[in-house]
Formats: C-alpha cells, sequence, structure tokens
C-alpha cells in the first residue's frame, strides 16, 4: 500500500502544481447520484441495446419510443442530484483556472449544476432539443409538463433529442477544443469512463502521447489502464477525494 500512497502523493502535487489540466468522465461519475452507467452491472444497456435506441436509424423507425427513453432519462436527470465527486471537479476548475478544461460524455448535465464552467458536453444533452428542420436547439420543459416529442418554437416541426447518436459524427468545434485540451494537458484525469467509445476514447491516449501524467479513476480496468501513470480501481467520489479532497491526516 505504501507505494500506492506514494503514487497518489505524487498525483495530488502534480494536480496541485499544473497550469493546464484535462479531465475526461463518463457515466461512472454520475453513479453516485443514482444515474445508471451504459455497459458492466445495472447498465442501461443490459436491458436495452443501444443500435435499438440511440441511433438515427432507430429514430426514424419509432421515434415515440425513442423519446420516451431519453424523457425518462430526462426525468432521472432532473430529479439527481450532483455528488462529491462533481463538486470536487468544480474546486479543481477554480483552482487552475483558464487551464484546465473538462470535457464529458454524460448527457445529464449534472457538471453544469454543480457549478463546472469549463464544460464541453461532447454527446450533448438530455436537457435540449433540436429541431429536424430548421437546427433551432431549445430546452425542454419541466418533466412534469414535457409530453414527447417536443416541437420547435420557431418553425413548428419535430424536434430530436439533442444528443450525439451512434453513427454521428461529434460536434467539430467541441472535439476540436477537447482535443487542444488534452494535447496540452500537464496532467489528464479520466473519471468513470469504459474508454471504449470512440473518439472520446482516445482522448486520453493523446494526453499520455503528449507527456501528461495520466491518472485514471475506474472500479474496473479499461483500454487505458496500461497507459496510466496511477489508475485508481475504486468508484469516483472516493478516487477524486483521494487526488483532490484535504489530504489525510
Ligand atoms: P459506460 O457505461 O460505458 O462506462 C461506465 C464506466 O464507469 C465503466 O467503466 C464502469 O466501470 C465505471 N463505473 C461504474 N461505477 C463507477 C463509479 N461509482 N465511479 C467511477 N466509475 C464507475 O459509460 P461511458 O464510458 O460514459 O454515448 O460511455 C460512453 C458513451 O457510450 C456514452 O456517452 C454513450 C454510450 O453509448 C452515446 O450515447 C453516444
Ligand atoms: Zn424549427
Amino acid at each position: 500500500m505504501s507505494g500506492l500512497r506514494g503514487q497518489v502523493d505524487e498525483a495530488r502535487g502534480r494536480l496541485a502544481q499544473a497550469r493546464r489540466v484535462a479531465v475526461l468522465t463518463g457515466a461512472g461519475i454520475s453513479a453516485a447520484s443514482g444515474l445508471p452507467t451504459f455497459r458492466g452491472p445495472g447498465g442501461v444497456w443490459e436491458e436495452f441495446r443501444p443500435e435499438e435506441l440511440a441511433t438515427p436509424v432507430a429514430y426514424a423507425r419509432d421515434p415515440h419510443r425513442v423519446w420516451a427513453w431519453y424523457a425518462w432519462r430526462y426525468r432521472m436527470a432532473c430529479e439527481a442530484s450532483p455528488n462529491r465527486a462533481h463538486e470536487l471537479l468544480v474546486a479543481l476548475e477554480r483552482a487552475v483556472g483558464d487551464g484546465f478544461l473538462l470535457v464529458t460524455q454524460n448527457v445529464d448535465g449534472l457538471h453544469r449544476r454543480a457549478g463546472s464552467q469549463r464544460v464541453v458536453e461532447l454527446h450533448g444533452t438530455l436537457h435540449r432539443a433540436r429541431c429536424e428542420a430548421c437546427g433551432e436547439r431549445f430546452a425542454l420543459p419541466p418533466p412534469d409538463r414535457f409530453v414527447p416529442p417536443p416541437h420547435c418554437p420557431r418553425c413548428g416541426s419535430r424536434a430530436r433529442p439533442d444528443v450525439v447518436w451512434f453513427g454521428e459524427l461529434l460536434p467539430a468545434a467541441a472535439y476540436r477544443v477537447a482535443h487542444e485540451a488534452f494535447q496540452a494537458a500537464e496532467v489528464a484525469l479520466v473519471v468513470g469512463t469504459s474508454a471504449v467509445v470512440e473518439p472520446a476514447a482516445s482522448l486520453g491516449r493523446v494526453a499520455r502521447r503528449a507527456g501528461a501524467y495520466l491518472v485514471e479513476v475506474n472500479p474496473e480496468a479499461t483500454p487505458l489502464t496500461p497507459l496510466a501513470h496511477l489508475s485508481l480501481r475504486c468508484g469516483a467520489v472516493e478516487g477524486l477525494e483521494l487526488l483532490l479532497g484535504t489530504q489525510p491526516s
């Protein structure tokens, strides 16, 4: 354990010194808020195959079914609260300042609700819809008043969830900003993602190749684990507390 303690101390030191820090989060960081992950035990994808719901083809075939799934997740996200792991990343952002970027694959909005500001939501958000005709983006009404599918406030056409589906490209500008931050990072922190969905999964590799100190927090090993300088095999709250919380005496 003394080896691990030494590595944690080193990671804490690097995080405290670094002027450029890039963080990538996935569904695991919201597990402690009660939101299910996609893969693994209790994951959403155990019940639903992604290609049945999170694709343009699925939506074209059965928009009501796809919207029902997103409306359910939207309600869950609204009813959930950010957890201590989200809060610790807010504190890290305040400490690092302009050289900080948080890139999330999550669509639950919990990072912003916790207070994170330098956030890239790479896969969009459950809280918005996007007009299928004119592209207008707009916030959904509160879950209690929301009856899917929503219609565009500008042109009246049907709107789709404002998320990225399998087979769709990530928003180019958002990905470029994310890529640059990981390329430039002195420390890269990857939390709660299975790191199997590209291109988000490769951001950790980009940082590592460019010389960053790479830290992973995940209860299970991932394709990134062999590259990480430090891999904390625990939940996000526990791991970020170790890395960023008040130092235990
Ligand atoms: P996944 O569901 O693929 O992976 C969740 C990861 O969180 C797993 O590696 C778990 O081991 C880990 N995990 C579980 N509990 C945890 C905890 N308490 N603390 C920390 N980690 C924990 O979720 P993502 O990697 O985010 O994309 O999935 C990536 C993308 O795949 C999603 O954004 C979504 C999905 O398809 C789209 O919908 C486009
Ligand atoms: Zn419209």
